[in-house]
């Protein structure tokens, strides 16, 4: 697929091949818990019993929902024993979100070396914000068929492209923005496209990773997946309240959206509708970092 026909750029693809491969190998597994819950959160009702039955089929999960319910985060702590319990307790909103990330924090909580973010969770609160932020949008924006879910899973796993080629970076080379220009002459394909190959392997559905695929892409471009201008957008706002990124994280900073009008278009949200939904995204992020500090 698209790896076979990265062949450009200095280096010999063929010997670069077999690195990222052997990268992408080492990497951490999604749960399959992800693929399944995506299932479930797409049927229009679902019982806490459901749920539970697609939670327990990974006990390391199960455990660290029991103690979060328990941990006092949500209220007094209290003596809960089961999903179903936890549920009502907490929501099944805010049970979506510490699934999720849950589930994919094995792979994507790490500290890149070579690219610019806050030091320690800077890569890891980047990619929840920008979950959160557009799941909000794609519920809000008229043109996207994507589900809120699917929005805020592929969210969380934008960038996961520059896990594998952060190995391959020049050490120091953080110091600047690194662009996909220069990721493709390092490794043969940019952090979007390789996400779309590394999603194969892990048999992520195509709602999923094309919308990551395309979150660098052409907003007025057809082809371009809807939920990848969703990630852009949403990229722009927490840009704006630079979470994630080197310095302290504001979400009372105004958005700019000058330059998005190619971007508001193509979801067909309009200018009057944005304060809103700026407003609902910057609740959501609002105790992001409480949500999953014993997660
Ligand atoms: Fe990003
Ligand atoms: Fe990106």
């Amino acid at each position: 697929m698209p790896i076979a026909t990265a062949t450009r750029n200095t280096q010999d693809w063929r010997t670069v091949r077999f690195e990222v491969l052997e990268r992408i190998e080492k990497l951490p597994s999604l749960s399959n818990v992800v693929a399944e819950f995506l299932e479930l959160a797409r049927k229009e009702f679902f019982t806490a019993k459901d749920f539970e039955a697609v939670i327990c089929k990974d006990q390391a999960l199960v455990a660290r929902l029991l103690r979060l319910a328990n941990s006092g985060i949500y209220g007094k702590p209290r003596s809960i024993r089961s999903i179903a319990e936890a549920v009502v307790l907490i929501g099944l909103d805010d049970m979506k979100k510490i699934v999720y990330a849950v589930s994919t924090e094995g792979t994507m909580r790490r500290e890149l070396m070579n690219y610019r973010y806050e030091p320690e969770s800077g890569f890891w609160a980047h990619a929840l914000a920008v979950g959160m932020a557009a799941r909000e949008i794609a519920n809000a924006a008229p043109a996207c068929s994507l589900h809120g879910e699917e929005a805020f899973v592929a969210g969380l796993l934008h960038d996961a492209g520059k896990l594998v080629i952060d190995d391959f970076l020049d050490p120091g080379a953080g110091q600047r923005h690194i662009t996909r220009k220069e990721e493709s002459e390092v490794v043969g394909l940019d952090h979007a496209a390789l996400a779309e190959y590394l999603f194969k392997q892990w048999n992520i559905p195509t709602t999923i990773s094309a919308p990551v695929r395309d979150h660098h892409a052409n907003p007025l471009e057809t082809g371009t997946h809807i939920g990848g201008v969703v990630i852009q957008l949403a990229q722009v706002v927490c840009a704006a309240w630079n979470v994630g990124q080197e310095g302290t994280t504001d979400l009372s900073v105004e958005v700019s959206l000058e330059r998005q009008q190619g971007v508001l278009a193509r979801l067909e949200l309009t200018s009057e509708q944005m304060p809103q939904l700026i407003w609902d995204i910057r609740k959501n992020l609002v105790g992001i970092e409480d949500l999953f500090r014993e997660a």
